[in-house]
């Protein structure tokens, strides 16, 4: 059916969107060029959304044993009975990832969860503009709905306070290539980087606080 197949597909363009920017362009690159010491990665994810990105980065955690202590505000969360919905089983990489999936899913907003041994989550909702970061991340996956549709997400008043907190050493990756971005990044210190896009896109930003 040509809705399914158009369901399939854009369902995989997520998905191998997620695994380029934000897992192998991020979280990877960090762990392999940064965690010289094994510690901890403190992940903050701009709009958890599906949480997808989230189970990305717990499987990530599971197989480079791996401890992430990670955050994420959404304003407007979707029910798990809409997340069932959307049908991630294919994209599930590991045994557990579907029971993990849930637990992310079905952990209170506001508090601190311990979904296993390599990974807690602290879910908060509320909007960027709300939102006070209290930690020094290692990384931000930027992952707001475009400029087109949320021009105030990519704003230098909304990126500030985040880049703020990014530690030393620490990633920011978005799938997002544009100058202005990059110019508001590079204003704040950052070196900015425009890489290899995930499939389907050129071009996306790194900008790492060194
Ligand atoms: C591109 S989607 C994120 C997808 C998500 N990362 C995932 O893995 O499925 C953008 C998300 O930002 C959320 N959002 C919209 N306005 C927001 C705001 N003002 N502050 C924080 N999040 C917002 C949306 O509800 C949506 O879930």
């Amino acid at each position: 059916m040509e809705e399914w197949d158009e369901y399939y597909h854009s369902m995989h363009g997520a998905y191998n969107e997620a695994v380029h920017v934000y897992i192998q362009s991020g979280l990877n690159f960090w762990n392999s060029n940064y965690n010289l010491d094994n510690t901890k990665c403190r992940i903050f994810e701009m709009g958890f959304g599906t949480g997808l990105n989230t189970l990305l980065s717990l499987e990530s955690a599971n197989e480079q044993n791996l401890n992430i202590q990670y955050e994420t505000i959404e304003p407007f969360p979707l029910d798990y009975q809409e997340i069932k919905d959307l049908n991630f089983e294919p994209f599930f990489n590991q045994k557990k990832s579907e029971a993990l999936f849930k637990k992310l899913h079905l952990a209170p907003w506001e508090q601190t969860s311990q979904i296993n041994e390599h990974f807690n989550i602290l879910k908060k909702k509320t909007t960027l503009s709300d939102f006070n970061p209290q930690t020094n991340y290692d990384l931000i996956y930027y992952d707001a709905f475009g400029s087109r549709v949320q021009p105030e997400m990519w704003s230098e008043e909304a990126l500030l306070p985040l880049i703020e907190s990014l530690a030393y050493q620490g990633v920011f990756v978005t799938y997002s290539a544009k100058g202005s971005v990059r110019r508001i990044l590079e204003s704040f210190g950052l070196n900015v980087f425009r890489i290899q896009g995930p499939p389907g896109k050129r071009e996306m930003l790194r900008a790492i606080r060194l």
